[in-house]
């Protein structure tokens, strides 16, 4: 069998707009265990590592979200017992982690009839991998990218949610979630709209672009991967998602995408430009701060732990 495949061979005839179950079989991978993953806690800046306590509400307020006293180090090696949700971030940087992306995403294409991750459209590869205290919860939130989670240790239910339907998620909360914090609001009246999976080592869904979601894990600790890129019709979205925020920030009310083609293009146009500065200093994680603080908000910055006391310094 393919890397990952649906677990429903016809859900690919609607990929990438709608949900599906998927087997996999990244299980037992050495560099998916919780000893490789202290190695990767090491290495990683401290900026792709973030983590909270797992005791956090569905419709989790992300300024009141419980922080932890362990080091990242600590809460990977104490996990079963740390109270922790945890997140390693563009783990596609270091080149053995980026290894298993490129080959579970090309037997995709394969599958699909597709030569290369190219011609399939499966650019900007990353990957964030997940390890999580036994009955920890991931709060309601929409991630800006298509993704195939994958559930390599412990239980898991996930929940997924129609962005189609905006009672759920409106078109200015989607932008946020994209632009400040990935979180959403939940009202219990969406529980009868959520479609829950429950995911065992092997096991995953396809999560498209930006279908609000929320994911709590059962009685023992879990590791989950997701395998995420973004075509370029998903680019385009948040490069309008960052522009409208920053001038809406400015006190200029903006239309959501697609309402006028035209001056959406004008946007792009000057997103373009901008990137093409801003590129070269995001390799610093001193400028990749500054950088969100300016265009997003002093709240950009919520995930070091030191959050509340920085913000502090940068408000002052
Ligand atoms: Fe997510």
């Amino acid at each position: 069998m393919s890397l990952v495949q649906p677990a429903d061979a016809k859900a690919f005839e609607q990929f990438p707009d709608l949900p599906f179950r998927i087997r996999h079989e990244l299980v037992g991978n050495p560099l998916l265990t919780l000893p490789e993953i202290v190695k990767l806690v090491r290495e990683l800046p401290r900026d792709q590592i973030e983590y909270s306590s797992g005791k956090a509400e569905i419709g989790q307020d992300p300024a009141k979200v419980q922080a932890l006293d362990l080091s990242p180090e600590e809460v990977v090696k104490s996990i079963e017992t740390a109270g922790a949700w945890m997140v390693l971030k563009r783990v596609d940087a270091h080149p053995a982690y980026r290894g298993i992306l490129e080959q579970a995403l090309l037997s995709v294409a394969k599958a699909r009839g597709f030569a290369s991750l190219d011609d399939a459209g499966f650019e900007d590869i990353q990957g964030f991998l997940f390890v999580s205290s036994p009955n920890s919860t991931t709060p309601f939130h929409t991630d800006a990218e298509d993704n195939f989670f994958v559930q390599i240790h412990g239980e898991k239910f996930f929940h997924v949610y129609d962005n189609r339907d905006h009672s759920i998620a409106s078109v200015e909360e989607l932008e946020a979630s994209a632009t400040r914090h990935r979180n959403i609001k939940y009202d219990p009246k969406f529980d009868a709209k959520g479609v829950a999976h429950q995911l065992f080592p092997g096991d995953g869904v396809f999560v498209p672009y930006q279908w609000p979601h929320w994911v709590r894990t059962a009685d023992s600790h879990s590791i989950s991967l997701a395998i995420t890129w973004k075509t370029k019709a998903v680019r385009r979205r948040n490069d309008l998602y960052v522009f409208n925020s920053f001038l809406r920030g400015m006190g200029l009310p903006q239309a959501a995408p697609d309402a006028h083609p035209a001056l959406d293009a004008l946007k792009l146009a000057m997103m373009r430009t901008v990137q093409a500065t801003v590129s070269p200093l995001r390799k610093s994680e001193g400028m990749r701060r500054m950088l969100r603080r300016l265009v997003l908000g002093k709240n950009a910055n919520y995930y070091y732990n030191d959050n509340k006391k920085q913000n502090d310094k940068e408000a002052a």
